[in-house]
């Protein structure tokens, strides 16, 4: 981990912002936590006595029997031996049985589990309670019939359609461990995942439509297939949902002739041809018309793997990080109620695809454990148009909202009308996630989002704490804009200088966390020694984020990003190293710097370096192809959006390049503080003048 980022972060202006909204008074009348001193309460014994904390709250659970040791036994401290973390050892349950039986057995049976609202304004459905049971015990059997059997590994490659979270309970269901790789990610970042975790089988879906683009699924999948075959680890089964309007000319298998119980609305498939290997893929709807609507679920321990969810990890490689059945189930759930204030006739959407820890936690767990009535939205905020977003909030008087400070500022720079030609009247909580969100943007939010009536919620949190860890309390948090404010309960945070020493009082540094909660993950798949290594071997008896932040003179949090070689693109997180391989697989490539660079819509972008080859030069086509090399090497979204020429790269004597420096340089900032430690200064004139005109 490079130090050298702390401090470095002046694109956040807090002064302006030191402005204080108190919570608005409609919600603290109703809300669980009413006003600080009761969070306070809550708070110290939430950290003093978790056991009694989470016991309490483990009660509303159900659980075959109960833990047979310690509720919460850990190590966090590599000196003292190998980490570990386990809640609630021994008890058995099973998450999707609480999500769905527990649920219809308390009488919510008939309520709305989620509406689904497709890319097309005019493609929608809703699901039930009892009808999700249904579902998602007919895919148990369906996923048991093609040998998938308990602690088996199943990718999901799916758009946000409620099939994705019918497949994701069924896994959890039978005990099999869930691996969903967002689907928008190339096939060869797909197969680089199926291969880590060892996957048998897949679920992916024909295709989708985002915005007005039309994307083969089947086809990624198909590549990626092929690739797992050529390494040796071949995936046994394919499940493919129909999604799209079957078309005539297109043959596939003699189940393709079997269409008609799959419901398809506005969604042609245009011209979107779909390979078939007959044996290993199978129609979603043909298994499911013959499977019974019988499925025991599958009693696990509260330790058992409940799924792995990859995330960039600063040496280039993804980690797979595991979470466990009962932790994660209290956690996402506890965090959903009192972080959005949960009512009973709640309509709540959050806009983040399930393929990230956000749709995970915010889209079926934490919600479908508290009962909630949710959203799943298919589509773009763009599309038709820039207000989408309050268009489905004002069709569904959606309550309480979850999105992204990327698409806040993507959207404010519309008109206002866009927002309030619709009736936002329903709105209470407005939440964010992902990356600090700038005060402007939340000021925007707050203002013409939320008229000034909603509680603003900016929730820091990771793949890795499995939900959120700093963040506001809707009827009990005074906020600041751009402040993350406090930690929820059972969260003990700090801020250590790089010697390790804790900050008291005001002050910037690493922020770690003391002791473990019971959503925080267990393991990186496979690869225990990553796991302690990544996040508790720099400060020993801390679990370390990664992250920076401040306290301010009233002990609110500000984080200020990340410390390590990460980079945060429209809140998804990359890793310098992972683009700098895609680069240099060109043959033009000799050496690869990438570095994070501020970005007015995604808050961060990617600015590269690179060093060409003897022979090679640099042209506008050259800058094209690489590119698009990222674009199809990892995905999309990871596109940088600066390349530039570097004859050579600043390093230091020892070799190791200084990112440090080549951030001034993106930013044309000369003020490069102490470059004593370069084997060659005159690298950064050079590298000033190249510096492309449009950055
Ligand atoms: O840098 C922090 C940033 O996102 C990172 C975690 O990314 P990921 O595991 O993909 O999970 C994203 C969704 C939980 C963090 O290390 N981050 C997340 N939320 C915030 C944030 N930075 C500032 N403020 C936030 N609210």
């Amino acid at each position: 981990m490079s130090d050298d980022r702390l401090g470095q972060h002046h694109h956040h202006q807090h002064d302006q912002a030191h402005q204080t909204f108190e919570p608005p008074k409609s919600l603290s009348a109703t809300s669980h936590v009413k006003d600080f001193q009761e969070y306070q309460r809550m708070y110290k014994q939430s950290v003093g006595d978790p056991e009694a904390f989470w016991g309490q709250i483990a009660e509303q659970f159900h659980w075959e029997s109960p833990p047979d040791g310690a509720f919460v036994n850990y190590n966090f401290d590599t000196r003292k031996g190998s980490i570990f973390i386990k809640w609630m050892e021994g008890a058995k349950t099973n998450i999707a049985y609480n999500m769905l039986d527990r649920n219809v057995k308390n009488g919510l049976g008939n309520k709305i589990a989620f509406y689904w609202e497709g890319n097309d304004p005019l493609d929608q459905g809703k699901i039930t309670y009892s009808e999700m049971l249904e579902s998602v015990c007919k895919f148990s059997n369906v996923l048991k019939s093609l040998g998938v059997k308990r602690g088996d590994r199943v990718a999901i490659y799916m758009p946000m359609i409620v099939e994705l979270v019918v497949a994701m309970l069924a896994c959890a269901r039978i005990g099999a461990v869930h691996s969903i790789v967002f689907a928008g990610f190339s096939s060869e970042s797909l197969s680089e995942r199926i291969i880590d975790a060892n996957c048998y089988a897949i679920v992916t879906a024909d295709g989708v439509w985002r915005g007005s683009k039309l994307l083969n699924l089947k086809s990624i999948v198909d590549k990626a297939l092929e690739i797992c075959k050529e390494k040796g680890k071949p995936v046994n089964k394919c499940v493919v949902v129909r999604h799209l309007s079957p078309d005539e000319e297109e043959v596939t298998s003699e189940a393709d002739k079997d269409v008609e119980d799959c419901p398809v609305a506005k969604r042609p498939c245009g011209k979107l041809k779909i390979g078939w290997q007959n044996g290993r893929d199978e129609w979603w709807h043909v298994l499911m018309s013959q499977a019974s609507k019988d499925c025991a679920p599958e009693w696990l321990d509260a330790e058992d793997p409940l799924f792995m969810l990859y995330t960039s990890g600063s040496t280039g490689k993804p980690k797979g990080v595991l979470h466990t059945v009962a932790g994660y189930m209290l956690y996402s759930a506890t965090t959903f109620k009192y972080v959005f204030d949960y009512q009973p006739d709640d309509v709540y959407w959050c806009t983040a695809d399930v393929g990230w820890i956000t749709g995970h936690s915010y889209v079926c767990y934490g919600p479908m454990g508290n009962g909630a009535t949710g959203v799943i939205f298919e589509g773009t905020p763009f599309y038709p148009d820039a207000g989408r977003f309050w268009n489905v909030v004002e069709k569904y008087k959606v309550t309480k909202f979850y999105t992204a400070p990327t698409a806040i500022r993507s959207l404010m720079k519309f008109d206002d009308s866009f927002v309030t030609k619709y009736d936002r009247s329903s709105l209470k909580v407005l939440g964010t996630v992902g990356e600090p969100i700038n005060p402007e943007a939340w000021l925007w939010y707050h203002r013409v989002v939320g008229q000034e009536n909603c509680a603003i919620v900016d929730t820091f949190w990771q793949t890795e704490t499995g939900g959120h860890v700093i963040t506001p309390l809707p009827g009990a948090t005074a906020t600041k804009p751009g402040s993350a404010t406090f930690p929820f309960f059972g969260i003990v945070p700090a801020l250590l200088t790089d010697d390790g020493r804790e900050i008291t009082g005001p002050g910037e540094g690493y922020l770690v966390f003391k002791q473990p909660w019971p959503g925080i993950m267990r393991t990186v798949f496979g690869n225990h020694e990553r796991f302690e290594t990544t996040y508790f071997k720099k400060f020993p008896g801390y679990y370390c984020t990664g992250d920076g932040a401040k306290s301010d003179e009233d002990g609110y949090l500000w984080i200020t990003g990340r410390i390590d070689d990460m980079v945060n693109v429209s809140g998804h997180l990359l890793s310098t190293a992972e683009v700098e391989s895609a680069l240099i697989e060109h043959d033009a490539v000799a050496e690869a710097a990438s570095v994070s660079h501020p970005h007015n819509i995604k808050g961060e972008c990617i600015y590269c370096f690179v060093t060409l080859k003897e022979g090679a030069t640099f042209s506008d086509n050259l800058v094209v192809e690489l590119k698009s090399m990222v674009r199809s090497k990892i995905g999309p979204f990871a596109q940088p959006d600066y390349i530039q020429n570097a004859p050579a790269l600043p390093k230091t004597r020892s070799g190791k390049i200084m990112r440090r420096i080549l951030r001034k340089v993106a930013v044309n900032d000369h003020e490069l503080g102490d470059t004593s430690t370069l084997a060659d200064e005159s690298v950064i004139d050079t590298l000033f003048k190249l510096r492309p005109a449009e950055a």
